[in-house]
C-alpha cells in the first residue's frame, strides 16, 4: 500500500504541470531592474505582471518569451534552459510554441488584413479561424490593407495573427493599450477562453489593475522583485 503512494507521489513531481519556469533571474541596463525572479506558469493558467513606467516589466517579458538572454538565472521550457539550447532550436521554440504580442504590434503595412493572418497560417500549418475574428470584431475589416486599420484594430488583428499558430504560451506585453475598455475587455476574454481551449498559459504585462485581476495570478514589478498580489 505505501508502495503504491509512494509511485504515484513520484508521478506527479516527475509530470509537473508547468509550461514555463524561471529561477533567479535578474538583469539590468543602466541600473538593476530586478533579481531573483522566480516564476512558475501552468497550463490553463494566467499571470499579469504590473508595475510602474520603466520598472522592467517588458525587459522581464523578454527575457520569459526567448528573445533577451538574462545576467543571471534560467528560463525553462519543455525541459529544456533556453538560452543554452541551440540557436536554431530556440527559434523553432519562439516560432511554433511561443505567442508574442508585443507593446508595439509588426504588422506587414503593405499587405491586406487576410493576408497577414494567412502567413500565420502558412507559418503553422493551422487553419483560420473566422470565429476568433468575430469574437474580436475585427471580421468585417478582413480585406482592408493595414494601414486603413485604426490603431484599435490593427492591435486586435496583431492579437489574432498570434492566436492563429496556436501557441503554447502567449507572451502579452499591453495588448490592450490602445483599446476602449470594452473592447480591452473583449479581447482579455478572448485571450483567457484561447488558453483554456488549447491547454495553453499567458503571461500578460498591463498597466489596468481591473484586467490584471481577471488573471488568475497578479505579481507587481517593484525595487527589484515580483511581489505577489493574487
Ligand atoms: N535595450 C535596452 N537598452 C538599454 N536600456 C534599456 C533597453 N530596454 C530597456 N531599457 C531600459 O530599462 C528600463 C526598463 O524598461 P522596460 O521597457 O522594461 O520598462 P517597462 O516596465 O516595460 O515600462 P513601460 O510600462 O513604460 O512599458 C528603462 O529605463 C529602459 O530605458
Ligand atoms: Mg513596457
Amino acid at each position: 500500500m505505501s508502495e503504491t503512494i509512494k509511485k504515484e507521489s513520484l508521478i506527479t513531481t516527475d509530470e509537473n504541470n508547468y509550461l514555463l519556469e524561471s529561477k533567479n533571474l535578474s538583469h539590468e541596463f543602466d541600473y538593476k531592474l530586478f533579481q531573483n525572479i522566480n516564476l512558475t506558469l501552468e497550463k490553463k493558467q494566467s499571470i499579469a505582471i504590473i508595475g510602474m513606467s520603466g520598472s522592467g516589466k517588458s525587459t522581464l517579458l523578454n527575457v520569459l518569451s526567448s528573445l533577451l538572454a538574462p545576467k543571471t538565472g534560467e528560463v525553462i521550457f519543455n525541459k529544456k534552459e533556453l538560452y543554452t539550447i541551440k540557436k536554431k532550436e530556440l527559434l523553432n521554440v519562439r516560432r511554433e510554441d511561443f505567442g508574442i504580442i508585443f507593446q508595439a504590434h509588426y504588422l506587414f503595412r503593405g499587405f491586406s488584413a487576410k493576408n497577414n493572418l494567412e502567413i500565420a497560417t502558412l507559418l503553422s500549418g493551422e487553419s483560420l479561424d473566422e470565429s476568433l475574428l468575430e469574437k474580436l470584431g475585427i471580421d468585417f475589416v478582413i480585406n482592408q490593407a493595414v494601414g486603413e486599420l485604426s490603431g484599435g484594430q490593427q492591435q486586435r488583428l496583431s492579437i489574432a495573427r498570434v492566436l492563429t499558430k496556436k501557441p503554447k504560451i502567449i507572451f502579452a506585453d499591453e495588448p490592450t493599450g490602445n483599446l476602449d475598455k470594452e473592447t480591452a475587455q473583449t479581447v482579455m476574454d478572448t485571450l483567457k477562453s484561447y488558453i483554456q481551449n488549447n491547454n495553453a498559459g499567458m503571461i500578460l504585462v498591463t498597466h489596468e489593475n481591473e484586467l490584471a485581476m481577471q488573471c488568475d495570478k497578479v505579481y507587481k514589478l517593484e525595487n527589484l522583485e515580483l511581489k505577489e498580489l493574487k
